[in-house]
């Protein structure tokens, strides 16, 4: 993969940089700006050496041109950010863009409007590509969270500038991620959550060749336990995906990872916040009752594997941590990912949300940018946006 160190000389150089600003808004302003920030050091990095910087991202997934999916909000963050000025492009290519990108001078920022605005971006479209191409010199790919897309900005545009690189962020990513699976620092274990089996399989499979164990936590236990025979009440529970999980279940010692499961649950009769919340010790959940959390000895057991762990990921939440009834299962896996002396990385807007409200984000080795395109850099997928490169 080429890096911005095998750039030659950029003063004066139009950069066109993919970045992921597909950020959460909140009344028509940046609610949360970890990835504007991410992108910064490339962005700097290529300001000092005198490039004239065009910047592309997707918002959302827009029908249309829904104005309120705009990159305005971000694009005034950024300036924010940088103490810089940056101008907004009235549209993503074309004749006016075009212009103004020529009249750009070293260090300027161009942001152009939300990319998904052009139907040609999810379909691949030569002709958005070509036109995208047109606007630079020089093509730099930032957007880890949108590398598994072969989308126009990511990987058609690439192939159309020789002149091409991944940024600091994206290499940063891709270096965390395959850091994992590669060459861990052993035992390696893979704390698991979130809501489906179906989403994780490929994940958990993956796991079970390379790790040591493998923590399940999340709504996603429950295939697992109903594939056990154990009762699973109201929970959230697809039919499909307990088939996966006895499937799973059932390739046995063909892995080389153990699969842990709870053994003890926080129970409700609905997922509120004023919701009576029972621990109970044991996994049978009864009618009528769903399990939102793991119990406390599961996550005594989860946090205990993770502080022997030499590398930890975790990807998804052990349960419903967004009501505080329901949070202390994450919170104690949080803690003991932010206290473990291995090496913690962490992907998925959820894993990542959760340690943001826990205050634990800065204490982690690698909080990913990244929840599809972690997933499947694991899953030892290839990324297009990162194939495009080479
Ligand atoms: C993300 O938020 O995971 C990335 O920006 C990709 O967005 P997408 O799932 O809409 O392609």
């Amino acid at each position: 993969m080429r890096t911005l160190a095998d750039l030659g000389d950029l003063e004066g150089k139009r950069v066109l940089v993919r970045v992921d600003f597909n950020v959460p808004l909140d009344q028509g302003a940046v609610a949360d700006d970890t990835r504007i920030r991410a992108a910064l050091p490339t962005i700097e990095e290529l300001r000092r050496r005198g490039a004239r910087l065009v910047l592309v991202s997707h918002l959302g997934r827009p029908k249309d041109r829904e104005p309120e999916l705009s990159m305005r909000p971000a694009a005034d963050r950024l300036a924010e950010l940088t103490g810089a000025d940056v101008t907004l492009a009235p549209a993503v290519t074309g004749p006016e863009v075009r212009a103004y990108t020529e009249n750009l001078h070293p260090g300027d920022m161009l942001v152009l409007e939300n990319v998904r605005y052009e139907p040609g971006e999810t379909k691949n479209a030569p002709e958005l590509a070509a036109g995208l191409a047109e606007l630079a010199d020089v093509y730099v790919n930032d957007a880890f969270g949108a590398a598994h897309r072969a989308h126009a900005s990511t990987e058609g545009v690439a192939r159309l500038i020789p002149e091409r690189a991944a940024g600091l962020l994206l290499q940063r990513e891709v270096a965390a991620l395959s850091g994992v699976l590669e060459d861990p620092e052993r035992p390696l274990v893979a704390v698991l959550g979130g809501a489906k089996v179906s989403d994780k399989i490929a994940v958990i499979d993956r796991f079970r060749h390379v790790a040591e164990t493998i923590l399940i936590g999340g709504a996603m236990c429950f295939p697992f336990l109903a594939a056990q025979g154990h009762g699973v009440g109201a929970s959230l529970c697809a039919a499909e995906d307990v088939e996966l999980a006895r499937r799973t279940l059932a390739s046995g010692d063909s892995g080389r990872a153990e699969l842990e499961l709870p053994v003890d649950l926080v129970i409700a009769d609905r997922l509120a916040a004023d919701a009576p919340a029972l621990t109970i010790d044991g996994v049978d959940v009864p009618e009528g009752k769903m399990g939102l959390d793991i119990g406390p000895r599961t996550a005594q057991a989860y946090a205990a594997a993770v502080a022997r762990a030499g590398t930890v990921f975790w990807n998804g939440p052990m349960g419903a941590f967004e009501l505080e009834p329901f949070a202390a299962g994450t919170r104690a896996v949080a803690e003991a990912v932010a206290d473990a002396p291995g090496t913690t990385v962490v992907g998925g807007g959820d894993s990542v949300a959760a340690l943001q409200r826990f205050g634990l984000a800065d204490r982690v080795s690698h909080l990913s940018t990244g929840g599809g395109a972690s997933l499947e850099l694991i899953e030892g997928k290839r990324l297009p946006g990162v194939e495009a490169l080479a």
